[in-house]
């Protein structure tokens, strides 16, 4: 059973060995999830974390969250990742319940979570759909040609 904890600066290593381990993402998505981890390990930067680790505290996944800017209480999840020869054991699910129960004592209303309509992200959309997130829009060819952007939600 996987512990959740804050995320701490020393974590970024083994939080990008656990997103690069994944090959789920590409070179710049990698980028850009570096870039939130460095925001969110310095105060106020508006970028919520929770860190799974196993009894030796080691980092086995994450995720981030944080208020969408000018909404009153809709926030984004930007990043849920669980090393990949931990997945399918309940860490992302622990994970998005955190996330749940963060925005909810935030007094927030809606997670929204964007994913890919690819063939390949077929994984993804069975685990927020496992997790009782409802499908609320399609935006076809959003990403690049023939890449849909799928628009999940879970109302608090
Ligand atoms: C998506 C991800 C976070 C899910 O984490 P996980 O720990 O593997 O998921 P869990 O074990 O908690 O699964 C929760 C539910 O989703 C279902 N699920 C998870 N992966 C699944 C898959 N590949 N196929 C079908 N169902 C799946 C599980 O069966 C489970 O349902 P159940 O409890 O009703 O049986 C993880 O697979 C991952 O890191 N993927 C790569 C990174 C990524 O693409 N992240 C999302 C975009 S940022």
């Amino acid at each position: 059973m996987a512990q959740l904890r804050e995320l701490r600066a020393s974590d970024r290593a083994a939080l990008e060995r656990i997103v690069r381990g994944t090959n789920a993402f590409r070179e710049d998505e990698v980028e850009v999830a570096l870039e939130l981890i460095d925001a969110g390990a310095r105060a106020g930067s508006g970028y919520l974390f929770a860190v799974a680790t196993d009894e030796r505290d080691e980092p086995q996944g994450y995720a981030c969250w944080g208020l969408t800017p000018l909404t009153d209480g809709a926030y984004d999840l930007y990043w849920i990742v669980v090393e990949a020869t931990l997945q399918g054991k309940g860490i992302g699910r622990a994970l998005l319940d955190q996330v749940v129960r963060d925005v909810r004592a935030r007094s927030g209303r809606l997670v929204i979570i964007e994913t890919s309509g690819k063939p390949e992200y077929a994984a993804q959309r069975m685990f927020y759909e496992r997790c009782s997130c409802t499908l609320l829009a399609r935006y076809p060819d959003f990403y690049r040609l023939g890449d849909d952007k799928l628009v999940y939600m879970v109302r608090l």
